[in-house]
This record gives C-alpha cells, structure tokens and sequence, in this order.
C-alpha cells in the first residue's frame, strides 16, 4: 500500500526487535515511523530521527512502548491499531485457551502422548479441573475483557470483573458481576488480567494480591508482562500458593524469571495472542492507512488520543 502511494519504504530485515543502534542509525530523516512493541520509541528516536518525522504508526493494541507526550510535544502523530478488524477476539480467545491448557493440563498430556508412555485409559491420567460451574474473574472490562466474558459464557463460567468504571450495559448484557479488586481475588477460579500498562497497573499483581488468591487458583496475563510481579508470580507457584498460570507476556520479555519453565503448571506462550493471519493482515493494513494519510496531510484514523 506505501510503495503504491510512491513511498520510499524500508523494511527491517528481522522480523522481531530491531537493535537500538539499528532504529536509531535508520530513522534520520523519515517522515513514517511503523513500530512494532518492542521498539521504545522516546526522545531519543525522536531526536535522531529529526523534524521530518510525521506519524509513528505503532503495530500493536498497546502503546506503552512510545512516549506519547514526548511525540505530542514534537507535534509527532501516534496511531495504534487496537480498533482493526478481528484484533480483539483472538487475544480474548487466547485467554480462553490459557485456562483450558492449564486446567486440563494440555501441554504436559501432549507430551506424555508423543513421549509414548500412553499404555490405556486411566481414571486419575492428568486429573484437571473442572471449568463448568466455576468463577472466572476478569480485571479489566474494556473490549478484549469483554470480549472474554462473552465466550466464557459458553463455558457456563460465572464471571465477576473489575475495572476502573462500571459498564452496567454490558453487566445486564452478560450476566456479570461488579466488584472489587480484591474480592475478585479472593474468589474466582481462574483470573485473567486484561488492562493496559501504566504506572498505576505495574505489578497490579504482586505477592500481596498473589496471597488472596486461593490455592486452586489459576492466573492468565495477556496484557502486558509488568502487570504482574513476575518473580513474585514463580514463588508462589513454587510455594503452591496458587495453582497454575498462563502467560503469554512476561515482565523483562523476552526473558524469563529463572525457575518458571521448570514448573509444571504452567503453560507458556511467546506474545502471540493476537497472532493470527487475520488479526495481523489488518494490523499491517490500519498502519499503512495511518501513515497515508498522515503524509497526505489528513487525519490519521486511529491516533492515540492521550
Ligand atoms: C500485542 O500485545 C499488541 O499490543 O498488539
Ligand atoms: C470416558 O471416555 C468415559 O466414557 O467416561
């Protein structure tokens, strides 16, 4: 779509993180930035890259990798892409996928399988916990939480949320309830976290919150790694304080705490919850868009607004 428009366009040569070095040595001079989350985009690349610069256009849901105020003060254009078609079902249902992998301890029973140790049918092989009937609670209510509560309603989960706000409309839509933090903590059965990264969401999870859960309790992080205090998180898993957990996004991605991919109950994936064909088709789709009509001189349709 960029060269279509008669736009210079160069393409990193990886398809994951760009080195600093790398980003900062290119961006002299451009006019359109398209970022993927890894790239920290900050005064210094706005620095390096110079007046030019007109739009970042950040491939993701999040923009925590950029400093919007910077950008708004150099009257740099951010956009993001968290509003493409199909981006918040796959996240949602990546969730879904987390609890069910871990409760019915997925991973391990493949294993087994493949290992060949499967000698017959046995009443206790990988005993897993129930879904039906039990208490999901989702922290963070805004579309992909949502979006969450309204496929584990076909899991006949009861759903409890908690959030800055209260949504009545989609409360009495789906049937959930509104509570606190904590109390959400103390009694659900499965927790998944789904809300953006700020200074006020680092470590909403530390070993406090980990302490209110109850031991049966399993915690899915699709969001962003820092929500959760990661080494925190190993301990109580360690230590039984909580059951199990499934994470796609770590605190200090794409390291992880030591210890964590030595236990058992946990399912591990490498930040690929919105990865799907779709899903990444109108990503790249929305980028192209926003920076087109940054360069044309109109106003890009999904700027972030801070
Ligand atoms: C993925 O984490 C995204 O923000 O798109
Ligand atoms: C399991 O396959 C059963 O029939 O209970």
């Amino acid at each position: 779509m960029l060269k279509e428009k008669g736009f210079e366009v160069e393409v990193a040569s990886t398809n994951g993180p760009v080195a600093r070095a790398d980003l900062l040595g290119k961006v002299k001079g451009i006019d359109a930035l398209l970022s993927l989350l890894t790239d920290r985009i900050d005064a210094e690349v706005f620095e390096a890259a110079g007046p030019s610069l007109k739009i970042v256009a950040n491939y993701a849901v999040g923009f925590d990798n950029i400093d919007v105020s910077e950008a708004k003060k150099r009257g740099v254009l951010v956009s993001f892409t968290p509003y493409a078609d199909r981006v918040i079902e796959p996240v949602a249902e990546h969730a879904m996928l987390l609890i069910l992998a871990v409760a019915k301890k997925l991973i391990a029973a493949d294993k087994f399988v493949r290992d060949g140790h499967y000698k017959g049918f046995d009443p206790n092989l990988f005993l897993g916990e129930g879904i039906g009937g039990k208490i999901l609670g989702i922290v963070g209510l805004g579309r992909i939480g949502s979006h969450l509560a309204k496929i584990a309603r076909g899991f006949d989960l009861k759903i409890l949320y908690s959030d800055e706000r209260r949504n009545e409309k989609i409360e009495r839509e789906l049937g959930l309830g509104f509570t606190d933090l904590e109390t959400l903590l103390k009694t659900s059965d499965f927790i998944s976290l789904h809300v953006p990264l700020l200074p006020q969401t680092k470590h909403l999870i530390d070993s406090s919150k980990l302490l209110l859960m109850k031991p049966t309790a399993i915690l899915i992080n699709t969001s962003r790694g820092p929500v959760v205090d990661e080494k925190a998180l190993a301990k109580a898993l360690q230590e039984g304080t909580i059951a199990g957990a499934g994470l796609d996004v770590y605190e200090f991605e794409p390291q992880l705490t030591e210890g964590l991919t030595d236990l058992p109950n946990v399912v591990l994936t490498p930040h690929t919850a919105s990865s799907t064909v779709e899903a990444r088709f109108a990503m790249s789709r929305m980028c192209a868009e926003n920076i087109i009509a940054a360069l044309e001189g109109k106003t890009p349709p999904n700027l972030v607004e801070v």
